[in-house]
């Protein structure tokens, strides 16, 4: 695409309209590292390179939109998270955040176990190698037959979300002639500080069985009297996107009070505990994640610390971290189309996806950065809205942000950090095609998810 002028919108902090930004960065062409993978950087002639491969490179070959992960990051992620917990606990990945059997394989060969929530996610988890028993099972309303998949699969744990499953998933295994491995979710009453769809240990809310009012207490009674189930232990998981761990502090204090009224009531020390994923990722510079070793040493610390005081074995934690692995490990890289100028407003610029590979923005009100990556620029921050091409106006991208005033149609931008919850919760709206992830690593690039085509939407409408 030729690069067209176009007429000057609005440039300067002093005519800035309301938003969620803070005032234009000092230089455009400077990548943060907090948000960026690892590997990205800018080569000597401006462009930004991924892995050893600039972008203009990698949308030669794959086109755009596509993600592009970063595998050094992603293992170098994982990895930190393996060491951090040692060798005494055990960290699920949630595959929610992005499955693909790369991935699969790639946690497995760091040492990882795998969080899977659907029969899908269990059925690319096996097909990729990934030892049944590494493997944990969760979800509100699991069908039998996704049940049965499981305990014929040899899970590790079914983690039981209602009453009901608790007597399905033990008739399921009785009649395998099996004893299924299960931990009970429990609900702690702990309102995280994140956005209302991703806090999950409120009470009033679909997932778990609440501690309040003894409920958590009775379906371990319940689980301990069947015998197609081993009830090993009990499970919290607060929300996502949290920065802090007084949420993760004040649920084990919960669940090793349950532990300990267990104890009391059954004469029995449960040996696990798993406290859920949910810790936070910069998708702006505003954004300070916490590091693995200083969440695990904070769980481990207030785990032994609660446990000691009820005179408890400590139990063995478990972690399921998704977004916090694979999240700021990937960037979307986008071609900038439509360029439109709004008086006294902003400047929408139009990219070639949008809510349908990253429905975020629109679900959560999610904030994101955008950098010009196939050039630098010397041009003055104009305050941009990158919108995407579906026929709706909430097909946002990223609400508020600067870029350089001569972008033009044809220039390549990236969203970093779209890693985690992006090409998982993408969608064919306007029957636009979903985009391919792209590993990188170390001088070269290989799809792990390819490109749909109309063929593949074709297929599946059989007239
Ligand atoms: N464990 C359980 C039981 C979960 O439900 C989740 C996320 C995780 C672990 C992983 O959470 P993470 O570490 O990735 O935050 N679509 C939303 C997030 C929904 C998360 C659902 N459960 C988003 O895009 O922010």
């Amino acid at each position: 695409m030729s690069r067209s002028a176009h007429p000057a919108g609005p440039r300067h902090a002093d005519v800035l309209p309301e938003g969620h930004y803070s005032a234009p960065p000092a230089d455009l062409n400077t990548l943060d590292p907090k948000v960026w993978a690892q590997t990205v950087t800018r080569t000597p002639d401006g462009v930004v390179s991924v892995g050893g491969i600039d972008v203009k490179a990698l949308a030669e070959e794959f086109g755009t939109p596509a993600y592009f992960v970063d595998e050094a990051d992603f293992r170098a992620r994982a990895r930190a998270w393996r060491t951090a917990f040692g060798q005494d606990a055990d960290v699920f990945y949630a595959g929610k955040a992005f499955l693909s059997r790369a991935i699969v394989r790639w946690l497995h060969e760091e040492g990882l176990n795998l969080d899977v929530c659907s029969g899908g996610e269990l059925a690319t988890a096996l097909s990729a190698g990934m030892p049944a028993d590494r493997i944990a099972f969760h979800g509100n309303n699991k069908s039998e037959s996704e049940i049965r998949r499981a305990v014929e699969a040899g899970v590790g744990r079914i983690v039981l979300d209602s009453f009901q499953e608790i007597v399905r998933v033990a008739h399921i295994a009785q009649s395998l002639g099996t004893r299924q491995r299960v931990q009970i979710r429990v609900t702690v009453g702990v309102e995280a500080h994140t956005h209302e769809f991703i806090a999950t240990a409120h009470e009033d809310q679909k997932f778990g069985i609440p501690l309040a009012g003894g409920q958590a207490a009775e379906a371990v009674r319940r689980a301990l009297k069947l015998d197609g189930l081993e009830l090993i232990g009990i499970h919290s998981h607060i929300g996502s996107q949290i920065f802090d761990t007084s949420g993760f502090e004040v649920a084990a204090h919960r669940v090793v009070g349950l532990l300990k009224q267990i104890r009391d009531e059954h004469g029995v020390e449960l040996p696990e505990i798993d406290l859920g994923g949910g810790l936070g990722i910069a998708y702006t510079s505003d954004d300070d994640p916490r590091e693995p070793h200083e969440i695990a040493k904070a769980l481990t610390e207030i785990v032994n610390r609660e446990c000691d005081a009820a005179k408890l074995r400590a139990p063995r934690i478990s972690v399921e971290p998704g977004r916090a692995i694979v999240g700021p490990t990937a960037f979307t890289l986008y071609e900038v189309g439509t360029i439109k100028p709004l008086d006294g407003l902003r400047t929408y610029v139009s990219v070639d996806g949008g809510m349908s590979d990253n429905i975020r923005t629109a679900l959560y009100d999610a904030e994101y950065s955008v950098a010009l990556v196939s050039r630098t620029s010397d041009a003055e921050p104009m305050l941009a809205r990158v919108v995407g091409k579906h026929c709706e106006s909430g097909d946002i991208v990223v609400r508020d942000a600067f870029l350089p005033a001569d972008l033009a149609p044809g220039d390549l931008i990236a969203v970093p950090a779209t890693g985690a919850y992006c090409r998982s919760m993408a969608s064919n709206y306007n029957h636009v095609l979903r985009p391919p992830v792209v590993a990188v690593n170390d001088g070269e690039a290989r799809v792990i998810v390819r490109r749909e085509t109309e063929e593949d939407l074709l297929r599946l409408d059989i007239g």
